[in-house]
């Protein structure tokens, strides 16, 4: 039996294999690294043997009918959603297949550690603009939950692997006949629209004006626009069953070891370097919550299109005043940076589409009180001094 929840260049031996069909034997586990096994759909015919040169090559058998429906792939599975979602996978019973861009780096050593991890987690390097290394993740598995893009308005590193790994992505999941791809997209893909009336309930039937984003340089949400666009589209065309995720700023504790983008936004209004707030609103959402809407949406056969997920919508001077009421002792601004215009007003949206699959979610105090805890006990903000 070979040790899962670590990584390397793995040699594997696919038995029966199928589209949607390679498994690991009970009491196996699958190797994975360097390449997780797999290749072109093409090419891997009912019997195949699949080696990669490699010292630590590690030989094992994969069948496709022993733990029917329990082998998903996670793509960018040391993320800040994805680490929740492979710990709330691994506890269900599931077989994980994470994908990381190097197995070996201290920032996905977390993942190492969950509950389940050492007998069911396999770490594969895979990276979005790799097609190759994908599908040698996605190849056998039941499921794919693609939650792996960069996070940033920088066109250069958001465009091209938000995009082109997201039709990878649908490509390999049509290729090895997966039963569902859920797909992480944002509210990004949903309310950039300066033409929406602020009355309007915004639900899942929006998609943002990608000329606003281009004009208004909001890279990341134009990339995942298009990405979550295409990802319908080639759905359609190659029969892939897709699910999305569109969840607002999504807040709560840490299982990584680094800060991501979105614990960005509370971090730095604890450390004094920011002075004043904006005069904006953001809709938030606790990770945990996100995570099981990624599960339930996957295991809820008549799950289907869109799911907003979303707690409640604030402005910044909310958010400050509930850090602030939490948190007295940090330097927490009290000065809105644009206090001539009036106050923007929250938007209203839908989140019942979500709610509806069973979800509960947890209130904004909290992921905010959360948020906060977790930055304290990783060492990312310094803990008060009395
Ligand atoms: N957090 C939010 O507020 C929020 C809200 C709505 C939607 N989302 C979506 O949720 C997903 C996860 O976001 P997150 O907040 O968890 O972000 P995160 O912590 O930054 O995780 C992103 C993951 O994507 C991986 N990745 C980036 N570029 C890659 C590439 N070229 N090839 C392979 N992997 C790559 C990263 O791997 P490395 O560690 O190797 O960089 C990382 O594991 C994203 O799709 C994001 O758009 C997030």
């Amino acid at each position: 039996m070979v040790g899962a929840g670590w990584s390397c260049g793995a040699a594997l031996e696919v038995v029966g294999a199928r589209g949607g069909g390679r498994r690991a034997k009970m009491g196996e586990q699958r190797e994975a690294g360097g390449g997780c096994g797999g290749g072109q759909r093409s090419e891997l015919p009912k019997e195949v043997s699949l080696i990669k040169a490699s010292p630590e090559n590690i030989r094992m058998t994969i069948d496709s009918s022993s733990v029917s429906g329990k082998t998903v792939c996670v793509t960018g599975a040391g993320g800040f959603i994805a680490s929740w979602l492979v710990k709330l996978l691994l506890q269900k019973g599931y077989t994980v297949i994470g994908t990381v861009r190097n197995p070996d780096d201290a920032k996905n050593s977390h993942l190492k550690e969950l509950e389940g991890a050492k007998e069911r987690l396999v770490l594969c390097k895979a990276d979005l603009l790799d097609y190759e290394s994908l599908l040698k993740a996605i190849w056998g598995c039941d499921g794919v939950f693609h939650t792996a893009s960069p996070v940033t308005d920088d066109p250069e590193q958001m465009v091209e692997p938000a995009i082109n790994g997201t039709k990878y992505i649908i490509n390999a999941a049509a290729a090895a006949g997966v039963r569902r791809v859920v797909f992480t997209s944002t509210v990004g893909a949903i309310y950039m629209d300066p033409n929406r009336s602020p009355d309007v309930i915004v639900d899942e039937s929006y998609w943002s004006d990608l000329e606003f984003c281009k004009n208004t340089k909001n890279w990341y949400c134009y990339a995942k626009t298009v990405a979550e666009k295409a990802a319908w589209e080639m759905a359609r065309e190659r029969g892939v069953n897709l699910v999305v995720v569109n969840p607002v700023l999504v807040l709560g504790p840490l299982l990584q070891p680094t800060v991501n983008a979105s614990i960005v936004h509370i971090q730095k209004y604890l450390t004094g370097s920011t002075k004043t707030y904006a005069n904006s609103i953001q809709a938030y959402v606790h990770v945990k919550d996100v995570a099981l809407a990624h599960l339930l949406v996957y295991e809820t056969p008549s799950a289907s299109g869109r799911y907003l997920c979303a707690e409640s919508v604030l402005h910044r001077g909310d958010v400050v005043e509930i850090l602030a009421k939490f948190f007295p002792e940090y330097p927490i601004p009290t000065k809105c940076k644009d206090e001539v215009k009036p106050r923007v007003k929250p938007y209203k949206f839908s989140n019942k589409k979500v709610k509806n699959l069973g979800l509960e979610l947890t209130p904004v105090n909290q992921c905010l009180y959360e948020t906060v805890k977790s930055l304290q006990e990783k060492g990312h903000l310094p803990l008060p001094s009395n």
